[in-house]
């Protein structure tokens, strides 16, 4: 786990890229490309005090930001990702990273706790909370590039 060069063989999920729903796009009508930027960033404070800490970069807030841009596209808004910083190939930005079923688990249990409150925090449609984590849950099996041991 390491934020330079990897050591290990890149393994590619059997599952394939995900194929479910994207989430719906209620939610950001909901919450806002400003609620948006808020969950990612309350994200990005749970994953700096996680085990994968170190495979981010010093400036957790930048990063936050980069992740909210992808997100508000990803739910329909406008393209604030792709316009910056090119086509999302979200699998192959992470490939830097070796990223196994344990950083995946923790990413994901991060996130989880994010959205615990998410109802009241960021007025998060609870209707559309369970398509959100299933996205999630699916979309991050595809990140993962490094077989446990
Ligand atoms: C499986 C667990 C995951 C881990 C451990 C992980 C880890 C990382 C790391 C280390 C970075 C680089 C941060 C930086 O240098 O700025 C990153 C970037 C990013 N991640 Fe993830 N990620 C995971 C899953 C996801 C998922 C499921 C999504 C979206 C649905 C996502 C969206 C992004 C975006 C948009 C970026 C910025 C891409 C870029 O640098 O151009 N990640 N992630």
């Amino acid at each position: 786990m390491q934020r330079s060069e990897r050591t290990s063989p890149i393994y590619t999920p059997d599952s394939g890229p995900p194929q479910g729903a994207r989430p719906s796009p209620v939610i950001l009508e909901k919450i806002g490309e400003e609620g948006v930027f808020r969950m990612l960033s309350d994200l990005y404070k749970k994953l700096e005090h996680s085990p994968i800490r170190g495979m981010f970069p010093e400036d957790m807030e930048l990063a936050s930001r980069k992740s909210a841009a992808f997100f508000v596209q990803l739910l329909g808004g406008r393209p604030l990702f792709s316009e910056v910083y090119g086509p999302p190939r979200m699998r192959q930005r992470h490939l830097p990273f070796e990223i196994d079923e344990d950083a995946r688990n923790t990413w994901l249990a991060c996130f989880a706790e994010v959205l615990e409150g998410a109802e009241t925090a960021y007025g998060f449609p609870s209707e559309h909370m369970a398509g959100f984590r299933t996205f999630l849950d699916l979309f991050s099996a595809w990140m993962v590039n490094k077989l446990d041991r």
